[in-house]
């Protein structure tokens, strides 16, 4: 629980730089970085409150000091939108707090009657930005404010205790850029990458929206449909010599589906490639097909399996490849999945989330997008120079849209990215709706497979591998 849970909890949110965490003050009262900007919260106890007051060891941010409990906080935030897909936005912000404060007060009155214990209604407002807020709930209504946002906006929980700030070691950069130094045009890597099949991919897809009649409706964390993919992503997996688990990370959400094929040599290091495979709809809407979030991505991983088990590679570094679950309620499969590597020490030396493969406005060459901001510099870098050799088709550039699952492993200082749909913000005019469907104009498999030869160039030339065909 919180040590400042006391009314008068003190809030700095300010743009993360390494030298916050020089001062005590700071450094063991952060709670992590949210956001297009990564924004860090820090809640400091009183006896810094003048220290921090002062902002003597912070250049810009923003200070809140709390009227009532802090209970849970969470962060909402507006995707990294195109402008042709920004519209009132801040009339659906202030809608959202409507529904907030009903939502808060039903919980409350719901959880006195029985207990008779007094729970706080309402919400409190302590940081707002142009596309973010910070808000303090009660722990319940905290779990419903993923479904009161309006669409393009979305919400993550803090945790309810300070969190360490982990740095990727120099050792583990070091050994991205070793790949880099070396990376050089193989043939067989390209005819291994260039065999992947897109319709193949198409069936895939097709699948996991409900669009081939499979019955899935919504592959929503909570939707009976995401158990079903879930089943189907592990069954699949498996055809291609992996060994999958469903790793569940907390109840009433469906679980992760983690696939690993092992080294076929001595070796400790281990490279992951994932994808999220939950979805959201519209509001008030029980469809949620998720075609290009994130099915684009979890059907480009799978046919890195796919890929791998045609052309008999055996790698040699252990591999995984990931689905996770509640990516939308806040990442918070990965950061469960990322928090207990990290507990393990695992040596992992390459991460890459593909989030939003399939869309590019109509009339726009394909794309492949890195994260501006939220990620290792080294590993996108790689990613870019690997789409040069193999997917020169491919414009390459940076996007603002953000902090998909790379970012839990980031946070626990693996060198880790993302692979995404368009150099620029998201421009898909579907995008966290019920129409998101693979059957639609500007949902391109060719770019989709251009990215997935990416990540499998990637995945070969960072593992090593050999052929047992
Ligand atoms: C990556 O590609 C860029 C652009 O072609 C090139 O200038 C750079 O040298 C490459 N990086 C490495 C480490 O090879
Ligand atoms: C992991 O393997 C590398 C050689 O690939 C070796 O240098 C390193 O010491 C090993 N680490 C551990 C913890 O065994
Ligand atoms: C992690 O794996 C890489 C690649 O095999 C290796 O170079 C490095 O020494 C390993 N690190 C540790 C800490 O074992
Ligand atoms: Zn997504």
């Amino acid at each position: 629980m919180w040590v400042n849970g006391a009314p008068g909890a003190l809030l700095l949110v300010t743009p993360l730089t390494r030298s916050l965490f020089s001062h005590d003050c700071l450094a063991n009262n952060y709670y992590g970085s949210f956001g297009n900007d990564a924004k860090s919260v820090f809640i400091p106890p009183e006896a810094c409150f003048d220290a921090v007051a002062t902002g003597s060891f912070f250049e810009s941010g923003s200070l809140t000091l709390a009227s009532r409990p802090v209970e849970q906080l969470v962060w909402v935030e507006r995707a990294a939108l195109d402008a042709s897909l920004i519209d009132g936005a801040d009339d659906e912000f202030a809608s959202f707090l409507g529904r907030l404060e009903a939502e808060a007060d039903t919980v409350a009155k719901r959880q006195q009657e029985p207990l008779g214990v007094p729970s706080e209604a309402g919400y409190e407002l302590l940081y707002r930005s142009q596309t973010a807020a910070l808000i303090s709930v009660s722990t319940t209504t905290a779990w419903t404010v993923d479904t009161l946002l309006p669409r393009f906006w979305k919400s993550t929980l803090l945790p309810t205790s300070p969190v360490d700030f982990i740095e990727v070691p120099e050792d583990a950069v070091k050994h991205v850029k070793s790949v880099l130094s070396t990376l050089s045009f193989s043939a067989d890597v390209a005819a291994i990458v260039d065999s992947i099949s897109i319709p193949q991919m198409i069936n895939d897809i097709r699948y996991l929206t409900g669009e081939d009649g499979s019955g899935i409706e919504s592959r929503h964390s909570f939707a009976e449909g995401s158990r079903v993919a879930a089943d189907w992503l592990k069954a699949r997996f498996e055809e291609t010599g992996a060994t999958c688990e469903l790793q569940p990370f907390r109840i009433g959400f469906t679980p992760n589906v983690v696939c690993a094929y092992p080294s076929a040599v001595e070796s400790n290091s281990t490279v992951i490639f994932s994808s999220h495979y939950d979805s959201r709809g519209s509001f008030g809407s029980l469809r949620a097909p998720g075609g290009d979030d994130d099915g684009s991505g979890t059907i480009a991983i799978l046919a890195l399996a796919r890929t791998i088990a045609r052309k008999g590679v055996k790698f040699h570094s252990n591999v995984q490849l990931v689905a996770f679950g509640g990516e939308e309620q806040g990442l918070l499969g990965s950061k469960a999945y990322a928090r207990t590597l990290r507990e393990a020490n695992t040596n992992i030396t390459l991460m890459v989330q593909a989030d939003m493969l399939g869309y590019h406005a109509p009339g726009e060459p394909a794309q492949l997008g890195l994260p501006a901001r939220i990620g290792t510099p080294e590993v996108a870098q790689l990613i870019a120079n690997v789409s040069a050799l193999y997917s020169p088709e491919l414009r390459v550039g940076y996007t603002a849209a953000c902090c998909s699952d790379h970012q839990s492993f980031h946070e626990q200082g693996f060198p880790a990215t993302q692979v995404f749909e368009r150099a620029g913000p998201i421009v898909d005019p579907m995008y966290h709706n019920s129409g998101d469907l693979s059957d639609r104009e500007g949902y391109d498999f060719e770019q989709i497979k251009s990215i997935a030869k990416v990540q499998l160039a990637s995945l070969l030339h960072t593992a090593g591998y050999e052929i047992s065909k």
